[in-house]
């Protein structure tokens, strides 16, 4: 297939979308960049890559269109079910208890960082409808670097075959069948936050209890990597756990995470004294 992005092109935008949201397109995967510029440039009737380039840098707007489209979003409802089991045997159990010590806050904060089109939040709210003690409520953040996907996920609709990892009690409970799909409910909807929010930047948020970035990290490389792992440890309430993609790993990472095995999954916890 012919390329559209020489040498030169393709190192100018392989660096521009590094610094600006931390996804590494290297050697191997330079043929993937390539076609979704060149996709870019015929929506837009762009002539050169240059040219488009150009546009992109002054203007922020083109900047996140460039961006989201080289995302890779795929995702699915309840994926690696054993980080639920773990949640929800383990983690929530975890955070009830630290907070009950703590005498404090009684909202769990939970965010979902590289949400892409809404299945992981959604899931993580289900389960918290269902497992969330008396006394206790909870906050979802559910953020992307994606503007498409961000529309897909507030909307809540689903088509038949995306929801086939719904338990069918979740799903009779949880959403409405609506002819091709099924529409999220209004109540599970409104437990979530959904909001734009770039990795490569600090979100602000601080005492989380949970964060799942799950399947994200593998798109960066590790100085990338490390900075969102930094922000994510200080965003974090001082015990508090952090799923990242079952592929992924903090391995040889100078984080103060702790790695913990439990008999369902394996993720992270911060554990500050
Ligand atoms: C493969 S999806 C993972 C979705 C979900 N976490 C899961 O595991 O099923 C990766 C998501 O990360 C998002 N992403 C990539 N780089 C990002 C960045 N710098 N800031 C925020 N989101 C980013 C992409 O837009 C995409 O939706």
């Amino acid at each position: 297939m012919l390329e559209v992005l020489n040498d030169a092109d393709y190192e100018l935008y392989r660096k521009l979308i590094y610094d600006e949201s931390g996804i590494t397109f290297s050697d191997t995967n330079r043929s993937i960049l390539d076609s979704r510029i060149k996709e870019l440039l015929r929506k837009k009737n762009i002539a050169t890559p240059a040219e488009y380039l150009a546009i992109v840098q002054k203007n922020p707007d083109e900047m996140k269109e460039m961006l989201d489209s080289c995302t890779t979003n795929l995702t699915r409802f309840f994926r690696n079910q054993p980080h639920f089991d773990a949640f929800e045997n383990y983690v929530i159990p975890h955070v009830v208890e630290h907070k009950k010590a703590a005498g404090g806050d009684k909202t769990i904060k939970i965010w979902s960082a590289g949400c892409s089109t809404g299945e992981e939040p959604y899931t993580i709210a289900m389960i918290m409808k269902e497992i969330c003690p008396a006394g206790f409520d909870f906050k979802i953040t559910a953020s992307d670097l994606s503007l498409k996907c961000l529309m897909t996920a507030q909307q809540g609709f689903y088509a038949d075959a995306k929801v086939d990892g719904v338990p069918a009690d979740y799903l009779s409970k949880y959403f409405t069948k609506v002819e091709g799909g099924y529409q999220i409910k209004d109540d599970v909807k409104n437990t979530i936050h959904f909001d734009y929010h770039n990795l490569r930047n600090d979100s602000g948020a601080r005492n989380l209890d949970v964060i799942f970035c799950r399947n994200v990290l593998i798109y960066f490389d590790e100085p990338a990597q490390l900075a969102v792992i930094n922000r994510f440890y200080n965003s974090m309430a001082p015990q508090s756990y952090l799923f990242i993609g079952h592929s992924e790993s903090l391995f040889g990472m100078k984080t103060d995470f702790e790695f913990l095995k439990t008999e369902w999954a394996c993720f992270y916890s911060k554990n500050q004294k």
